[in-house]
């Protein structure tokens, strides 16, 4: 039997990869994506084999992360309850595409992944891995008694190492959980459970790692240019970038001014409520500018249905529903609204705010003739106006009337 196990090298997983092996007497791959995390991923091989993996793979995965998952959303203006930006949530389909891939050419019956029994991961992971690989064999060991009762925490973890001969770096470990990668930093669980916990106090401010809070961001404001073709940011400040290198711009510029702090309570997909801090400072940038090139260039109507739409795609990435027909037909939707979003954003960054100055499109709808009061002869003729207003009132009269009168408030 063979084991394809979703590995970071921490704690938890090095756990994992030993405990694996044994109680099912199987073989077990270890496989690391690289999602943009910044972490040390040199010595993972080394460190998975000494722990008792057969062989792994770490796979660079930012561009396509950013090209194939990031940029998509980001055409859909997708954000989750209207605060969250999804960085984790739309992360995980990739990662679990890959795993399956390496699964199928590792001849693997079964995946293995860390997540909580409690989260949203597992069912991201696992709603990837039904999609792609409907025959797989899903190991959740965090759902299985057997497991949990061996290691009810970290010191338990910490100790079977040691007696096992498992070399682990009992690193201090944070109050709070983090997961980072090319879009955000995720905060979550330990402190950050009371939701009246304030991270962002003199004391407890050194959690952030991709901003300065906005106090500490420059006195100085600083402009930026987006170009946008057909929905995606091509170049920033005039310099043409992929899209993964458009992020990491992006990042820099808005950690430093201390842009793209968010702190909610979202529900979860399994039910619960959950407090939530993240980090998304080039996300943040994007999504703003993004909806100013469309202000431009899209259509009212087809701008209107696109966002009715926003809400539904964002539950999607969140509940793991990637790769689900209605997903991929929103998708094509969106993606089909975005043939015009074609224009230059100009943008200052200030202190956690991003401010728009400027837009201009070689294919914009805006027609300074027929929005000026200047009274130009255009398409627009002011006398159709009194027909058109004096028509939508009629359902408003008749509702009026059959009231009995007036409504004065
Ligand atoms: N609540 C966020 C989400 O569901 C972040 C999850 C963080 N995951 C993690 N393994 N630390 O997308
Ligand atoms: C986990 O439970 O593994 C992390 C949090 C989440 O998935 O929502």
């Amino acid at each position: 039997m063979k084991i394809v196990l979703a590995y970071s090298g921490g704690l938890d997983t090095s756990v994992l990869v030993k405990w694996l092996k044994e109680e099912y007497n199987a073989e077990i791959v270890t496989f690391a994506a690289d999602v943009g995390q910044q972490e040390e991923l040199d010595g993972l091989e080394d460190k998975a084999k000494a722990t008792g993996a057969v062989k792994h793979y770490t796979l660079d995965l930012v561009e396509e992360f950013a090209s194939d998952f990031i940029y998509p959303m980001m055409r859909a203006n997708a954000i989750y309850e209207g605060q969250y930006y999804l960085g984790t949530s739309i992360a995980r389909p990739l990662i679990g595409k890959h795993h399956i891939e390496i699964a199928r050419q590792e001849g693997a019956t079964h995946v293995a992944h860390g997540a909580t029994g409690k989260g949203n991961d597992q069912c991201r992971f696992e709603l990837t891995y039904a999609a792609l690989a409907p025959e797989i064999e899903i190991i959740s060991p965090w759902r299985m008694d057997k497991f949990r009762q061996a290691f009810p925490g970290r010191k338990e973890m910490i100790d079977w190492c040691r007696q096992q001969g498992v070399n682990v770096e009992a690193s201090a470990s944070k109050p709070y959980s983090m997961d980072r990668n090319l879009l955000h930093i995720s905060y979550e669980a330990g402190i950050l459970e009371d939701p009246w916990f304030d991270p962002t106090t003199a004391e407890n401010k050194g959690m952030f790692k991709l901003s300065v809070s906005p106090e500490d961001a420059p006195d100085q404001a600083e402009y930026v240019e987006l170009d946008f073709e057909k929905g995606d940011c091509v170049a920033v400040n005039g310099e043409a970038l992929s899209p993964a290198g458009v992020m990491l711009k992006l990042n820099a510029l808005a950690g430093k001014h201390g842009i793209g702090r968010v702190d909610l309570v979202e529900n979860r997909f399994v039910g619960m409520k959950s407090r939530g801090v993240y980090e998304t400072p080039g996300g943040t940038i994007l999504l703003h500018a993004h909806k100013q090139a469309e202000s431009l260039t899209l259509d009212r109507d087809l701008e209107h249905l696109r966002d009715g739409l926003i809400p539904k795609y964002a539950e999607l990435v969140y509940n793991g529903f990637w790769y689900a027909p209605e997903r991929e037909a929103l998708q094509a939707f969106i993606d089909e609204s975005q043939k015009s979003v074609s224009a230059t954003v100009r943008l200052k960054l200030y202190k956690g705010n991003v401010i728009t100055v400027g837009r201009k499109s070689p294919v914009s709808l805006y027609d300074e003739n027929i929005a000026s009061m200047e009274g130009v002869k255009s398409d627009y003729n002011p006398d159709d106006a009194s027909g058109f207003i004096h028509l939508q009132g009629l359902r408003l009269r008749a509702r009026a009337k059959a009231q009995g009168g007036p409504r004065l408030g």
